[in-house]
């Protein structure tokens, strides 16, 4: 069975961390999003996946390849220019001829997609889309269903005034292909506003699914540091880790001082090093390759690859990007650090 991903908007919310990075990038647990969500798929057998990109398309293409060495045949289709979610499952068309899902690709779930496969089948629906519950839903597209489980309204983010109804498309459907034919080709086409509502006109039908226990949209740097703290309690389950039965995870060639205190849950990537009297956690993440000068102290705070925090820096629930040297002397809280910023800051401490 295949799968779609959109994985072609600009991550605008996320930034900064998404100066460099394409949002399907930005690593989860020291792996890209991405690649977790296609790991979560290949568990149920599916292992065909189209790649709809556009922003920075070479990012993703160098890292997953043609996806052999992740146990996945990889296709990729970019855009010229945006085509809105509609427009960028029209544009993939050709790569369809049986029932596939598809994916917005930030978020982050625990759906069991055979059991939502099936469902879609009982229901002998042309799409399914997966709902969950949130309290506020004025950032997504709230949907609205009858007694039987069939979609008969879309409100795609409703002011505060015009909520109907807490449950929202979790980004996560099953498709027909005859359904393609019903999508204008060569502009842009939103799903969510213009495709799904005329669905609905054609007498088609859409299917909610609700089987989502576990749900997040990776839309903010809040968000990103919520989902790990979710994974580190045990409310998602990633599949090569358990933080109930282990507190510390760390990669091969990482070294820790002997003075250096670990205050679980953590997760150490490769060749990580930690010196001496430093002390890091709960719930930090420290990227391949980064070094942990002397007594810094870092909690609840997620470090990409290739940082260096040199020696007796202080940092709480702050993003650290690839690459940031963070000057010893720094006692944060809240701060998203990169490169660039880092450069601006000191060029403007001259
Ligand atoms: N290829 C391509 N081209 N992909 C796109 C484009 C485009 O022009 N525009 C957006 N995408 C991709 C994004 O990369 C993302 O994976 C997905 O489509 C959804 O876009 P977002 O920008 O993240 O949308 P949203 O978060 O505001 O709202 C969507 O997601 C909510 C759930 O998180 C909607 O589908 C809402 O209805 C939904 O509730
Ligand atoms: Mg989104």
């Amino acid at each position: 069975m295949k799968a779609l991903f959109l994985v072609g908007g600009l991550g605008t919310r996320l930034r900064p961390l998404t100066d460099r990075t394409p949002k399907p990038m930005v690593p989860v647990m020291g792996r890209p999003l991405l690649e977790r969500n296609m790991e979560a798929l290949k568990q149920h057998g599916i292992d065909e996946i189209v790649l709809s990109t556009c922003y920075r398309p070479e990012v993703i293409e160098q890292y997953f390849g043609d996806g052999s060495d992740f146990g996945l045949k990889i296709d990729y289709v970019c855009e010229e220019f945006p085509l809105g979610t509609g427009g960028a499952i029209k544009n993939c068309e050709k790569y369809f001829d049986d029932t596939f899902f598809v994916f917005n690709a930030d978020i982050l779930s625990n759906i069991n997609f055979s059991e939502m496969l099936r469902y879609h089948k009982r229901k002998k629906a042309d799409v399914t889309i997966a709902v969950t519950r949130v309290e506020n839903p004025s950032a997504y597209g709230v949907i609205e269903y009858d007694a039987d489980g069939y979609a008969y309204l879309f409100k795609e983010k409703p002011a505060p005034h015009e909520v109907v109804s807490h449950f929202i498309n979790a980004g996560a459907y099953l498709f027909e292909p005859s359904v393609l034919r019903r999508i204008p080709a060569g502009r842009p086409v939103s799903v969510e506003r213009e495709v799904f509502p005329n669905l609905l006109e054609q007498a088609r039908k859409i299917a909610v699914y609700k089987g989502c226990n576990y749900w997040l949209d990776i839309g903010t740097p809040e968000k990103y540091i919520q989902a790990h703290k979710d994974i580190f309690e045990g409310q998602l389950h990633l599949p090569e880790m358990n933080f109930h039965e282990r507190a510390v995870y760390s990669g091969p060639g990482t070294h820790i001082s002997g003075t250096a205190v670990l205050r679980g849950p953590v997760y150490l990537g490769r060749n990580v090093r930690i010196e001496a009297g430093a002390t890091v956690g709960p719930h930090v993440v420290i990227g391949d390759n980064s070094l942990i000068g002397k007594k810094c102290k870092i909690a609840n705070s997620i470090l990409w690859n290739d940082v260096v925090l040199e020696d007796g820096a202080n940092l709480s629930e702050c993003i650290v990007t690839d690459a940031s040297i963070v000057d010893g002397t720094s006692r944060m809280k809240h701060v998203i650090y990169t490169p660039e910023m880092i450069k601006a800051a000191k060029h403007l401490a001259i």
